[in-house]
């Protein structure tokens, strides 16, 4: 987490003097295993990291939002003017104050979370007539470790909080998906928002997308994360992520079509599945493969961490990355080469590929005295042989997003 003394002062130098209201902040996440499944009725069992989004805010009494993001370096000034307003008397979604018109100045990709967020709001009758929002982080963008949902849920907190409302973390979460979903275009499934508003410190959450049920796991102690990007930055909204799921989509109404008794990826038994990719074409077929092993191996992983046996979690870890690679395909050879060269480090139980895949970040589940051999010796391979700056973080499992004390 940044240090917060240190946003609330940059807060106040972008915006003249201005004293801060509130700050809040959402942690990033990574997801131990069930990867592409969420979007699938699957199992997810994802830990929020320390590392997030800090927002501080203000209210401003003039019709007008002003949003300062740190990491872009970027500022950017939308009018909620009462022109706009009686402009909105006829639209219900734009009848409340609050909602940035087009920006003045040009929008970059962040902009699109924070009027996401503001219109998503305003439709759930939390709307604030005018804020300065100074935004800070310390995720690394584009390494599959949730900015986006980090951003979303610390902006959509800070502005609960200046509005004096309060929503539950289940609701806050779909409508950070719906940020996601249908004001920045990336069709991603509901794990992201959720783990980072419902996470537990120290735990992981086991989450079934079906139902929205969830639980946490206790982490054993002798059990440490590390996060290890490779420095190959991913774009989810490039296309392949969509592709994927229209490829699971298409796999289950195939499916449908023979048996009309599965409605459901999770109405499929292990013992059907062969049966059931026999009869599918490559690749979907593959997909389906992976999306059925996978669930399974979230709900085993679930019980051996919880029971402290980490060889087992560690060796779904490995069979999870195999999948992904041959199964979804969604690895690059690159990365497949950082896991094969952590795995056989000391201490490791298990490495795999984390998040949407085509580049980011691996995970490892490690011993805690064992992992200082790591670092260097992926720097001497990996980083040398392919001109690369990966980052290895260590991440222990971190609290969920929530509003901070100012100084
Ligand atoms: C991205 C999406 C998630 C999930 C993962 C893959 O992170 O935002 O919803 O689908 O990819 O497991």
């Amino acid at each position: 987490m940044v240090n917060e003394i240190d946003v609330q002062s940059a807060f106040r130098r972008q915006f003249d003097g201005l004293r801060p209201a509130v700050a809040a902040f959402a942690p990033g996440r990574v997801n131990l295993i069930g990867e592409h499944v969420d979007y699938n009725d699957g199992l997810v069992l994802p830990v929020a990291i320390q590392l997030g989004t800090t927002v501080v805010a203000a209210p401003l009494s003039e019709p007008v939002i002003r949003a300062f993001s740190a990491p872009f370096n970027s500022f950017v000034e939308w009018p909620s003017t009462s022109q706009r307003q009686q402009d909105a008397e006829s639209s219900t979604a734009a009848g409340h104050t609050g909602i940035p018109a087009a920006p003045i100045q040009p929008t970059s990709a962040w902009t699109r979370y924070v009027t996401g967020v503001l219109i998503e709001l305003a439709r759930e009758s939390i709307s604030i007539p005018g804020a300065a929002l100074y935004i800070d982080s310390d995720l690394p963008v584009a390494a599959g470790l949730s900015s986006s949902a980090s951003l979303a849920a610390a902006v959509a907190l800070a502005i609960c909080q200046l509005a004096g409302k309060s929503m539950g973390a289940g609701n806050m979460a779909q409508l950070c998906r719906r940020v996601e979903r249908d004001h920045v275009g990336v069709p991603c499934g509901i794990m992201d928002p959720f783990a980072v508003l419902l996470a537990r410190e120290h735990h992981a959450l086991l989450l079934d997308c079906r139902d929205e049920k969830f639980s946490h796991v206790p982490l054993p102690s002798d059990f440490e994360l590390l996060i290890i990007d490779s420095g190959l930055p991913r774009e989810l909204s490039r296309g392949d992520y969509a592709e994927r799921r229209r490829e699971c989509t298409s796999a289950l109404s195939l499916i449908r079509d023979r048996r009309p008794n599965i409605q459901s990826y999770r109405d499929i038994r292990m013992d059907e599945l062969l049966d059931i990719c026999d009869a599918l074409p490559a690749p979907l077929n593959s997909r389906v493969r992976h999306i059925i092993t996978e669930i399974e191996r979230t709900k085993l992983a679930a019980k051996f961490l919880g029971d402290g046996d980490l060889t087992q979690f560690g060796r779904l870890l490995d069979a999870s990355h195999a999948s992904l690679r041959d199964d979804f395909a969604v690895s690059l050879p690159q990365i497949d080469e950082l896991v094969e060269l952590v795995r056989v480090q000391p201490g490791i139980y298990g490495v795999r590929l984390t998040g949407a895949g085509f580049g980011g970040c691996i995970i490892a589940a490690v011993n805690p005295d064992t992992t200082e051999a790591i670092e260097p010796n992926v720097r001497s391979s990996y980083d040398v042989k392919h001109g690369a700056r990966s980052q290895i973080l260590s991440a222990l499992a971190g609290s969920p997003a929530r509003i901070l004390q100012l100084s």
